[in-house]
């Protein structure tokens, strides 16, 4: 026997008891004739003690342990003199019996504690020994949490879990697909799911009613932080249900979740419309634990001697509460941050509302006190408060002045993780202009049904039609997103014309659904969530990769096996891909 206990459970109630541990050693201190311990498992940690007035010999081999080691113990619970609260084994120390090494260690690359030196390379490359970090090791208990909640809620509402193929066709979801060839298939490829999309709408046709899967998907995109390759979904799928029913079964998922996991409790979910949430928060997924919302201003701006504000699309700007009082620095430091590439602003005006009611901006040359008052009046503003507008066009300013909204935010220590903020946004558009490919582009993906009022406009104003579509949205990160599907032949067909397929290729890639939908296709809808997303909010991060066992870094790699890498040239030639080998060669 390894062990009678684990190293997170003793305490004074088993004091004089003889029992067994086994673990890591987190640390040793040596203290004149004694020495301490610090034994961590999965559990916790305890302290082993060691004095040579027991056992000169015991103290020796506990000195010899290295961090790292993987040793067992076996003595008695006592009190700890000194007392430590801050850990659940913090009243007892082992009074050490018998020692053994069950495995040396090398020295670590990096401190193995809930704060490390190591730096986030060094530590990709020996996840296994950062997973050993209670951090870390955390994020992997919450995200098992959140799957088992997950799966309750979803099974008792009825869904059941089917496995859908990782090796399929590709999908268009928007991104790149990653492919794999097929050896017995020479020259042919399979394609690893954006999304099972496809997949769950045909087993709604097979009449399986509620489905949901937890599912790795696949992306050859961008990485950002909250971003991975491979990343997983709460995949779901509902027949005869209209938008309502599942903004209601997934709101009471979320409120499940918060419930269980971080036991907060939400009122019902608010829901926003895509142009409102460009209109008054530059983003369609804003984040709404705080106000500073957008207030147009072209009409109290425009059309009195200043250029930039005159030749702008929109003048719009934000009230920030009780910052009337910052200096010339804070000014400044906020105007570099717009110009900073990635927010891609030419300048910001500033106009404080004195404490003493009066008006101080930089464009005091062309705007009056009463002027900017009216601008006050507009925004809400009060005296202690500073307004910050920004001019250009729509799009960029929206985007521009969103970045703007989330850093002060941030600065201000408005976005707490504690608060939990969901967000319905609705009736997205169906399409958007893509410029250069001079075509229309499905918003979210090309089985999205457009919204039943605007059906009328498929053939004149292809991009004023709204989509039945929605977006869930926390804290300002779009934590899922669906919509209710096409799920009449004509119609789907008719969308792949607007995208500009043409009928054979139409048929090529997506003729297995349209026939699926002769065979009596009911009406449906779904949801797909971001879960590594989800689990890092309910964790409190915007990050996921530390929620993640496994990640890949920022250029897609895995840096612990070392992937992607070659391969031999037998198994190019076994592929059918050697040409490609002789032209890398
Ligand atoms: P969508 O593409 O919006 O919808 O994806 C659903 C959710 O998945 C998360 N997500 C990601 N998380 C981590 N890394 C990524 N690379 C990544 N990409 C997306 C987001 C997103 O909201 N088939 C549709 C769903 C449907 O219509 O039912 C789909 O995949 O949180």
């Amino acid at each position: 026997m390894y062990r009678s206990h684990n190293c997170g459970e003793l305490n004074l109630k088993n004091i004089g008891q003889n029992i067994q541990l086994s673990g890591w050693v987190q640390r040793v201190r040596n203290l004149g004739g004694m020495s301490f311990i610090d034994l961590r498992d999965r559990y916790g940690i305890t302290q082993l003690a060691f004095n040579e007035e027991w056992s000169a010999e015991l103290v020796d081999s506990a000195r010899k342990c290295g961090r790292e080691y993987v040793i067992q113990i076996e003595g008695e619970v006592i009190e700890r003199s000194s007392k430590n609260a801050a850990l659940a084994t913090g009243e007892i120390e082992i009074k050490v019996s018998d020692l053994k090494v069950l495995n040396a260690a090398k020295t670590p690359p990096f401190t193995i504690e809930d704060e490390t030196d190591g730096g986030e390379e060094l530590r990709m490359k020996y996840r296994y020994l950062d997973l050993r970090r209670t951090p870390v090791r955390n994020n992997l208990l919450l995200r098992n949490r959140v799957n088992l909640e997950v799966r309750n809620y979803l099974s008792k509402e009825g869904f059941i879990d089917v496995e859908t193929p990782f090796l399929i066709k590709s999908t268009p979801e928007g991104a790149r697909d990653f492919v794999v060839p097929s050896r017995m298939n020479e020259g042919q490829f399979y394609a690893l799911p954006q999304s099972p999309q496809t997949f769950k709408q045909l087993l709604m046709i097979s009449g399986i009613d509620k489905y949901f899967q937890i599912v790795k998907c696949f992306r050859d995109e961008d990485l950002r932080a909250d971003r991975q390759p491979e990343f997983t979904q709460i995949d779901c799928e509902m027949s005869f249900v209209e938008r309502e029913d599942i903004l209601n079964t997934f709101e009471g998922l979320l409120k499940h979740l918060l419930k269980t996991v971080v036991n907060v409790d939400i009122e019902n979910i608010p829901r926003m419309t895509y142009d409102e949430a460009m209109e008054t928060y530059g983003s369609d997924k804003p984040d709404i634990r705080f106000g500073m919302t957008f207030n147009e201003l072209n009409e109290l701006t425009q059309n009195m001697g200043f250029g930039i504000f005159d030749n702008a699309e929109l003048v719009v700007g934000i009230n920030v509460e009780g910052c009337a009082n910052y200096s010339r620095k804070q000014l400044d430091a906020l105007v570099n941050f717009v110009k900073k590439p990635q927010v891609g602003a030419t300048g910001l005006i500033w106009c404080k509302y004195n404490e003493d009611g009066s008006l101080k901006s930089s464009v005091d040359k062309f705007y009056s006190q009463e002027n900017t008052k009216a601008w006050a009046d507009k925004m809400g503003a009060k005296p202690g408060d500073l307004m910050l507008i920004m001019a250009g066009g729509k799009d960029k300013t929206r985007k521009a002045l969103n970045d703007l909204r989330l850093h002060l935010a941030e600065e201000l220590g408005l976005r707490d993780p504690k608060v939990f903020a969901p967000l319905w946004v609705l009736d997205f558009p169906l399409l958007e202009w893509d410029e250069e490919g001079n075509r229309w582009h499905a918003m979210h993906h090309p089985f999205t049904s457009p919204y039943p009022k605007d059906l009328a406009l498929i053939d004149t104003d292809p991009g004023g039609i709204r989509a039945n579509a929605y977006d869930l949205v926390l804290n300002g990160n779009e934590i899922g997103g669906g919509s209710i599907r096409i799920h009449d032949k004509e119609l789907q067909k008719k969308m792949f014309t607007l995208l500009g397929f043409s009928d054979e290729e139409a048929k090529k890639q997506f003729g297995f659904l349209m026939d699926a939908f002769e065979y009596g296709a009911p009406p449906h809808g779904g949801v797909a969530f971001g879960f590594d997303r989800l689990v890092a909010l309910l964790g409190g991060k915007e990050s996921i990769r530390d929620f993640i066992a496994f990640p890949k870094n920022n250029s897609g790699r895995d840096l612990m096996i070392d992937a992607p890498s070659t391969i031999s040239n037998e198994q190019l030639i076994e592929l059918a891909l050697e040409s490609t080998a002789n032209e890398n060669a």
